[in-house]
C-alpha cells in the first residue's frame, strides 16, 4: 500500500487529508499527527515545510508542493537530492491570480489612489484618467500566470510587454528576455506586474533603481508597481521610499519579505499602498485534490509525473 503523508502550514491538514483519502482508496493518507515510521512515506504533500520536514523520509517517491512557487521548498535544508517535485499548476489558481491582476491594474490606471485621497479631502476636481491603450503593463514572468493575466488585460486594451528569462513571441504583446533586455523592458512599462519565479537572479528585483528606470508621464502620480509573485521580490524599505517621494505613484502588494508583515512596517499607514496578505490566489482544496491524486494514480500506473520543477533553474 502506498503511503501519503499531508505537511501543510497556513492550510488544514485534517481537511485536505478527509479529502485525499476519499480520493484515493486503498491508499493510506496521514497527518503529521499521525504516528507513522517515515521510511513508510511514498508521498508527501508539502508547503511551507519546517526544516526537518523530509528527515527519515528515505523511499520518497515524489514531493507534491500545494503551491505553484517552490522557493521555500528548494531551500529546505533537509530537502532529498533526486526525489522529482510536482508543482501545482491549476485554472482555479491561475483564474484567481488573474483576477487579482486585473482587479489592480484596472484601479491604478483608473486613478484610484488620486480620486480616494480627492473623496477623503471633499475635493471634486474632475481629472480624466487615461483609456485601458494609454497605460502600458509590463508582466515580468511569462509563465502560466503572467501568460494567462496577458489573456485577459488583453481583452480590456492594455498595450502590453513581457520580459522572461528565455525570448518567447506572443502575439499582441512587445516581448523582452534576459537581464540584458530589462532596463528596456522597465523604461516603457507604466504598471509593473510581477508573477516571477522567486531564485537567486530575481531576489530583490523591485527595488529603488528599477522603478527609477520605469516610464513616467503616463500615469498621473507616477509608475506603478504590483507584486504577486514573492516578498523576497521586492524590497519593502524601497518601495516605502519610493511610494513617499513620488518615485512610484502607488503598489499593490501581496507578499512581503516578512509575512504576516510586520506591525511597525511603514507600508501599512502609506494611502498609496494596497496590502492584501499572500491571498491573491490561495490552491483550492477541490482542485488539489483532484490535480495530485491523479498524479500520484497516474504516476503508480507508470504515467509520468506533471509539472515537475527544475531544481537547476529554480522553478
Ligand atoms: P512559471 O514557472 O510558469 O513561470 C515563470 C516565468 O518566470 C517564466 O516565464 C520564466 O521565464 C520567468 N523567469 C524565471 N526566472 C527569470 C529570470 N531570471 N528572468 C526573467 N524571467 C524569469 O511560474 P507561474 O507563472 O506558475 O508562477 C509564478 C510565481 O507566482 C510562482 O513562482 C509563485 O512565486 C507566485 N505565486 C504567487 C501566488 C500568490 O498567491 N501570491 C500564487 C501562486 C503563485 P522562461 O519562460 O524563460 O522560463
Ligand atoms: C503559491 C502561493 O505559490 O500561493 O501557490 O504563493
Amino acid at each position: 500500500m502506498t503511503t501519503l503523508l499531508l505537511h501543510l502550514a497556513d492550510f488544514n491538514e485534517a481537511n485536505w487529508a478527509r479529502r485525499f483519502a476519499a480520493a484515493l482508496p486503498g491508499h493510506r493518507v496521514l497527518t503529521r499527527a499521525d504516528s507513522y515510521d517515515p521510511a513508510e512515506i511514498d508521498y508527501v504533500f508539502i508547503w511551507k515545510p519546517t526544516p526537518d520536514a523530509f528527515a527519515g523520509l528515505d523511499k520518497l517517491k515524489a514531493i507534491l508542493s500545494l503551491g505553484a512557487g517552490v522557493d521555500a521548498l528548494l531551500r529546505n535544508p533537509s530537502l532529498p537530492a533526486g526525489v522529482p517535485i510536482v508543482r501545482f499548476v491549476d485554472s482555479d489558481l491561475t483564474q484567481r491570480m488573474s483576477d487579482y491582476i486585473l482587479a489592480n491594474v484596472t484601479m491604478h490606471q483608473r486613478l484610484f489612489t488620486r480620486f480616494r485621497r480627492d473623496q477623503q479631502a471633499r475635493r471634486w476636481v474632475q481629472l480624466y484618467p487615461p483609456a485601458a491603450w494609454g497605460s502600458t503593463v509590463g508582466i515580468m514572468g511569462l509563465g502560466v500566470l503572467g501568460l494567462d493575466a496577458i489573456r485577459h488585460l488583453k481583452v480590456f486594451g492594455y498595450p502590453l510587454r513581457g520580459w522572461s528569462r528565455s525570448a518567447k513571441a506572443i502575439e499582441g504583446v512587445e516581448t523582452f528576455a534576459g537581464a540584458e533586455q530589462l532596463d528596456a523592458f522597465l523604461a516603457g512599462t507604466d504598471i509593473l506586474v510581477n508573477l516571477l519565479p522567486l531564485t537567486a537572479e530575481t531576489q530583490g528585483i523591485l527595488n529603488y533603481d528599477n522603478f527609477r528606470k520605469l516610464r513616467r508621464g503616463h500615469l498621473d502620480g507616477g509608475p506603478v508597481v504590483i507584486n504577486a509573485g514573492r516578498g523576497g521580490h521586492q524590497k519593502d524599505a524601497d518601495i516605502a521610499r519610493a511610494l513617499t517621494d513620488g518615485t512610484l505613484g502607488a503598489a499593490s502588494l501581496d507578499v512581503f519579505e516578512v509575512e504576516p508583515l510586520p506591525q511597525d512596517s511603514p507600508l501599512w499607514s502609506l494611502d498609496n499602498c494596497f496590502i492584501t496578505p499572500h491571498i491573491a490566489a490561495a490552491s483550492s482544496e477541490t482542485t488539489g485534490v483532484a490535480y495530485f491524486s491523479k498524479a500520484i494514480k497516474d504516476f503508480e500506473a507508470g504515467l509520468p509525473l506533471p509539472n515537475i520543477v527544475d531544481r537547476m533553474r529554480g522553478y
